[in-house]
């Protein structure tokens, strides 16, 4: 269990559990884009941690950018997407992969998807560790995903409550109060 400003959190998915997912992912990418010319995009700030590790299982040549977005406040996502730092990687022609820690309303995958459109990207997926499929408006569903979840909020590997806890190397969950 641990404390982080005013809530409290139990452990969700262990280290080991996220890493065993994580390689799963990286294998089974490193095969669908086999010969092709891959970048992928990592939504800062929750993707890093994940973004890190699921690259150091790809095994083919490929790129990676960063794109920074943020919908978040507390534990409610406030329904607009914001652009906070852009795409400003050459992705025409190229296969982009987007790399996101969790997949919620959707909103934030939506949003950059119409952006790669105009940038001419020849495909576009999404990668995903966690998705919460109960709460999910959008159009682009997650076509890899490490583990669909229930809609309890959860921080760690990334994941923050008001910017607490991105550090831990577990996965929690909100208990209820
Ligand atoms: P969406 O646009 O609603 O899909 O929200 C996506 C973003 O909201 C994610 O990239 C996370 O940063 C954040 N988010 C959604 N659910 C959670 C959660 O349970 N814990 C922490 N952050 C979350
Ligand atoms: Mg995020």
């Amino acid at each position: 269990m641990i404390r982080l400003n005013d809530r409290t959190f139990d452990v969700f998915l262990s280290e080991e559990e996220v890493l065993q997912q994580v390689r799963h992912l990286g294998v089974q990418l490193s095969r669908d884009y086999e010969g092709k010319e891959l970048i992928f995009l990592a939504i800062l700030n929750g993707s890093f941690m994940f973004a890190s590790d699921l690259l150091k299982q790809i095994s083919i040549p490929c790129e990676i950018s960063f794109v920074k977005m943020s919908s978040y406040s507390g534990t409610n996502s406030r329904g607009e997407v914001n652009e906070l730092l852009g795409i400003n990687s050459d992705i025409r022609g190229k296969h982009v992969v987007i790399i996101e820690d969790i997949v919620d309303s959707g909103l934030t995958v939506d949003k950059i998807h119409s952006l790669l459109g105009v940038h001419g990207a020849a495909s576009v997926k999404v990668c995903t560790l966690l998705f919460k499929p109960d709460a999910f408006l959008g159009k682009c569903k997650p076509d890899y995903i490490g583990f669909p979840i229930s809609n309890a909020f959860v921080v760690g590997y990334g994941l923050d409550y008001n910017e607490k806890g991105r550090n831990l190397s577990a996965i929690y969950q909100l208990k209820e109060s």
